[in-house]
């Protein structure tokens, strides 16, 4: 085990000096509200006094959670119910709280692979047992799904919750179709399976309104979506969500990490809802949008000036991501040394996965933190090393 010392960075993010590093799903820097939300705090302690600096609400935040409710109505198929609602500190710890509260010491977990690496780690943190199952260019494949559930409890295991990403997902990009939305949801609810939707990029949309969610769609509670404020707002406010059937949501606003410490980041929940009152968020989201939207389109023109036929690539509607597929004999593994000695950094497809000998032709480009000018330089330098690879092996 390596220990960790003291940081000396504010931040979890270091540049590595003469080097692009697209690996890193963070927000570009400059891009982040500082002025608004300063303006927002100054008026949400003026607004509420001490009672912003006391224990807040068990299930958090009540202004924030009724801007929630009314930008799902704008943003989503439906909008949930207050009693629907509970703020996280990030979408991490919602889906922490709801492994915590929602799963029991060896139960099943599944995932569709590749998935959020991360969301790896934090179910791994859980006494549950983790499965993967097959996803396509459509996203999970529900043959698969069905087969993998039969197995298991054959078996004699507890299959108990399904983690997806259906919208802008980390690290594909891939949007899964209505159709399969609906069939998930069907087969969730059939097989008494909970479903834990990360819906973390909903708000980054860039080529017309995001799908519904999969909580939308379904009409059995068998969903608990899980939101963020990390890419629509700021990831340093540690702010999140989950919707929920009222009955699960109580579950959860009931254990005992909200019970002492009252709901999560009372002091930075009630200061965002202060910024979004006042249309910063809006206005917030739609900056995000435009700026992220060049970036997506200058990565992908700079993928096709740059890549090889071979290769290939997906083309996002949304989110932070794009996944390549290098052509046939390259490794990202290999790759990864000779692109950061020519600047660029990318990580490994392969760490998306529960095994990590999957996918070794896959690589993840985040295209968030970095402007247009550097992305394009990225896909040159990533270019660059594909054409050194490929000549050295002959
Ligand atoms: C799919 C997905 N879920 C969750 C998170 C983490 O969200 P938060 O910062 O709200 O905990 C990320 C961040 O990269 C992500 O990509």
């Amino acid at each position: 085990m390596t220990e960790r010392g003291i940081a000396s960075s504010l931040t979890q993010y270091e540049a590595t000096p003469g080097v692009i590093d697209l690996a890193w799903g963070h927000p570009d820097p400059n891009l982040l509200p500082v002025r608004e939300l300063r303006a927002a705090a100054q008026r949400a302690m003026d607004r509420h006094g001490s009672d912003i600096l006391e224990y807040g609400s068990t299930a958090g935040s009540p202004p924030l959670i009724d801007f929630i409710c009314q930008r799902l109505s704008e943003t989503d198929a439906r909008a949930p119910s207050s009693a629907q609602v509970v703020i996280t500190s990030g979408a991490s710890q919602g889906l922490d709280l709801a492994a915590t509260l929602l799963l029991s010491a060896g139960d099943t977990v599944l995932v569709d692979v590749p998935t959020y690496h991360l969301a790896i780690s934090i179910l791994a943190d859980h006494p549950v047992r983790l499965e993967a199952v097959a996803s396509d260019a459509d996203g999970i494949v529900l043959d698969d799904l069905a087969e993998t559930v039969a197995r298991l409890r054959h078996a004699g295991e507890r299959p108990r919750l399904l983690y997806t990403i259906p919208t802008f997902h980390n690290p594909t990009g891939r949007k899964v179709s209505l159709e399969r939305r609906n069939a998930l949801v069907a087969f969730a609810a059939q097989e008494s399976l909970l479903i834990a939707e990360d819906d973390t990029y909903r708000e980054l949309s860039y080529d017309g309104p995001p799908p519904p969610s999969l909580w939308a769609l379904d009409g059995a509670g068998s969903v608990v979506r899980i939101g963020s404020f990390a890419k629509s707002v700021a990831p340093g406010l540690r702010l999140g969500y989950v919707t929920a059937s009222a009955e699960i949501a109580t579950r959860l606003a009931t254990g005992g990490l909200l019970d002492s410490g009252g709901g999560m980041n009372h002091f930075a929940a009630t200061v965002l809802a202060e910024y979004a009152g006042s249309g910063d968020y809006a206005r917030q989201v739609e900056h995000f949008r435009a700026a992220y939207r060049a970036q997506r389109d200058r990565l992908l023109a700079g993928l096709s000036a740059h890549l090889p036929d071979t290769a290939s690539w997906s083309r996002p509607e949304g989110g932070y991501f794009v996944w390549v597929e290098l052509p046939p004999g390259i490794t990202a593994d290999a790759l990864l040394p000779v692109a950061a000695a020519r600047g660029m950094a990318f990580l490994p497809g392969h760490r998306f996965f529960l095994d990590d000998r999957a996918a070794p032709g896959a690589l993840r480009l985040a295209f968030s933190m970095h402007p247009a000018e550097a992305l394009q330089e990225a896909t040159a330098h990533l270019g660059a090393a594909v054409d050194q690879l490929r000549a050295e092996a002959g």
